[in-house]
């Protein structure tokens, strides 16, 4: 007679034939938890029938990576960067990539701004690039993208330029770079497809605390991922994909209208704000 435990045996004694090593690893210990779930919470025809057709829809959304929202909103995104990070002692640290990264960035000089259409509260941003051991990285690039105060990135809003609030900055014979963005705010990650009926079925808020995104490159270093998140945010210790980590969190300075030491592009009557932060890199060995 067929049993939960019969049938897995006879799936991963199927897998048992795979070439590849890792892939026999990986899909066995896969099976494996997938019947397990399904026997534990004693999964229905209704409900695998249910979970097919959100999947089905999940990968069906051509205008964004819905697959990838559903990662991160599982925290299964987290996890892999958390098992895959090069966490050296004292190097900037990963966090997710997000759904809105284009590539291609426009190159702008050090100190321009990334907005293209007036796009909320002036962010001068700007610091160094090291390595862990302390030396500055020349010609370093800095990869910046973010949303302003419609709390919608230029690739969600087709009314926008497309390289608004997005920037590829290169760091000077100091390491340095700097940019005129603006003060992120919170958002909500889009709940208009399946992964928004999700959150909404397990009584989750669909909010991301406020950030910018930045990849940071250099020859000879591993690349990072990260964000800068604005320690004023309601949601660091609710963000809905789960990437905040307290070393990303900083303060924007905030300086009152008028002074005249103010950074191009920002107006005599504009509230602005400051953020001095380093990104260090890891030598690739
Ligand atoms: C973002 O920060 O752009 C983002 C990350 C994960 C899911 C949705 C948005
Ligand atoms: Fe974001």
């Amino acid at each position: 007679m067929t049993t939960p435990g019969t049938l897995l045996s006879q799936v991963l004694a199927q897998l048992q034939a795979s070439p590849e090593p890792r892939m026999r690893e990986v899909m066995t210990s896969l099976v494996r938890h997938l019947h397990e779930f399904a026997a534990e919470v004693r999964l229905t025809d209704r409900e695998w029938a249910a979970a097919v057709g959100f999947l089905t829809e999940t990968g069906r959304l051509p205008e964004r990576d819905e697959f990838i929202l559903l990662s991160d909103t599982l925290g299964l995104s987290m996890l892999v960067d958390l098992l895959g990070g090069h966490a050296a002692e004292g190097a900037t640290e990963t966090t997710v990539l997000g759904p809105f990264y284009v590539p291609d960035s426009p190159r702008r000089g050090n100190g321009t701004s990334t907005a293209e259409r007036p796009s909320g509260d002036p962010a001068f941003v700007s610091g160094r690039v090291l390595g862990t051991d302390g030396t500055s990285i020349t010609g370093a690039e800095v990869d910046v993208w973010q949303n302003g105060a419609d709390m919608m990135y230029a690739v969600q809003d087709k009314t926008m330029p497309p390289g608004n609030l997005r920037g590829l900055f290169t760091t000077d014979d100091e390491g340095r770079f700097s940019f005129l963005g603006v003060r992120p705010v919170d958002y909500p990650v889009p709940v208009d497809g399946p992964v928004g009926r999700l959150l909404e079925a397990t009584g989750r808020h669909p909010w991301r605390a406020a950030h910018l995104h930045a990849i940071v490159r250099a020859d000879g270093y591993h690349p990072v991922t990260t964000h800068l998140f604005d320690d004023e945010s309601r949601y660091l210790d609710s963000d809905v994909v789960f990437g905040v980590k307290p070393s990303l969190i900083k303060h924007f300075t905030p300086h009152e209208p008028g002074q005249p030491d103010r950074p191009a592009g920002i107006g005599p009557a504009e509230r602005w704000y400051s953020l001095d932060h380093d990104f260090v890199l890891v030598r690739a060995t």
